[in-house]
């Protein structure tokens, strides 16, 4: 039976938790948010689109009987995001995590982008989760709060780089530096920093400005991954779950890859033979080993 879809921690394992989720009205940010009702916390959703919030808040509140928030953000604006905050500390008193999920992204060559452009990724990934980050990070502070988790969404060319997205690339480069440095000096302070690398999981607003088009037959991205699928939501969730709960509490600075061994696949020196034909592998052989004869 498969169980890699369905839903991991047990009942209650985020009960009373008050958790932020930026760009949390749809795609993966919708899918996380939806577990962490599931499993007891009260979530904030928040994004630029407040009728797409209102919409997925109420959808949310129906399925899972939790309590949602939604407030509009631009994640760009600090004033906006501190507004963000206080909206959340008025309606439930206090917030215990961060998911900084909120980013945009399009393919392009990079000499095609306008100095505009290439900002505007870097103002909603990096800008943006750095926003947040210090604003929820001060009020923590300020008011000595004993434990509070922040979680990053990244991708894999955080570390690897990726040519026709190189705006996003370098944003989440910037993340997942952020994610480790304030690992070490917010500790202190009762502060958890770790972040997910995701591979593919097919969304709405990913796939649309990655693959537009018959880009999506075109690269089948199940052929890029050896284990030969892509994610799923719920075990995403159910990743992010787990390092938002106490159960992760000794887990800090770490960046978890979840994307079937993609990255992996299209960095080994020698992958590539995996394209040999299991019967050629005799000759190969033999051929190897004759060389030590002579
Ligand atoms: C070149 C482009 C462009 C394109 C926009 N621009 N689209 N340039 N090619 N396809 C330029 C515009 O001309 C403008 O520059 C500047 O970028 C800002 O564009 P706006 O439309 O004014 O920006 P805005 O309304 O703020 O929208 C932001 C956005 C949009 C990023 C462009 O796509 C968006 O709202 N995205 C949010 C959701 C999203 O991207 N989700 C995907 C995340 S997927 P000028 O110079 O003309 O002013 C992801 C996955 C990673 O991160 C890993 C996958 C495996
Ligand atoms: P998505 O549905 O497009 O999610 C992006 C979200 O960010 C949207 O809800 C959007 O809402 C919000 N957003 C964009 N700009 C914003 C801004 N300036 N201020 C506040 N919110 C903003 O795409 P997704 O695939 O779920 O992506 C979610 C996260 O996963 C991202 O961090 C992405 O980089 C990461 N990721 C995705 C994949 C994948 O395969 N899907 C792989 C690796 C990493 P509004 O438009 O309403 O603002």
């Amino acid at each position: 039976m498969v169980k890699f879809n369905k839903p991991m921690l047990k009942e209650g394992s985020l009960d009373g938790d008050v958790i932020v989720v930026t760009g949390g009205g749809s795609g993966l940010g919708k899918a996380m948010s939806t577990y962490f009702l599931e499993l007891g916390a009260k979530v904030v959703i928040s994004s630029r689109n407040i009728e797409k919030l209102k919409n997925t808040a109420k959808e949310l509140e129906e399925k899972t009987g939790g309590k949602v928030l939604a407030v509009q953000c631009d994640v760009r604006h600090y004033d906006q995001v501190e507004a963000m905050l206080a909206a959340t500390l008025k309606e439930f008193g206090k917030v215990d995590g961060l998911l900084n999920n909120a980013a945009g992204n399009f393919i392009s060559p990079t000499e095609r982008l306008s100095s505009n452009a290439f900002d505007t990724i870097i103002d909603i990934v990096l800008k943006g989760t750095k926003n947040c980050t210090l604003a929820f990070g001060k009020h923590w502070i300020d008011i000595k709060q004993k434990k509070a988790t922040v979680l990053n969404i990244v991708t894999t060319y955080a570390w690897t780089g990726s040519a026709y997205v190189v705006p996003s690339a370098t944003a989440k480069a910037g993340v997942l530096a952020m994610t480790r440095s304030l690992a070490v000096e917010w500790a202190k302070y009762g502060m958890r920093f770790n972040a997910i690398a995701p591979g593919p999981f097919p969304t709405k607003g990913a796939w649309d400005r990655l693959l537009p088009g018959d880009l999506k037959d075109k690269f089948d991205m199940k052929k890029k991954i050896p284990l030969r699928r892509v994610g799923e939501h719920q075990e995403l969730a159910n990743l992010a779950a787990y390092l938002m709960s106490d159960f992760s509490s000794y887990i800090n600075g770490e960046v978890v890859t979840i994307d079937g061994g993609e990255w992996l696949q299209g960095a080994g020196e020698f992958n590539m033979l995996e394209s040999v034909p299991q019967e050629m592998w005799d000759m190969l052989e033999m051929m190897i080993r004759s060389k030590k004869k002579k």
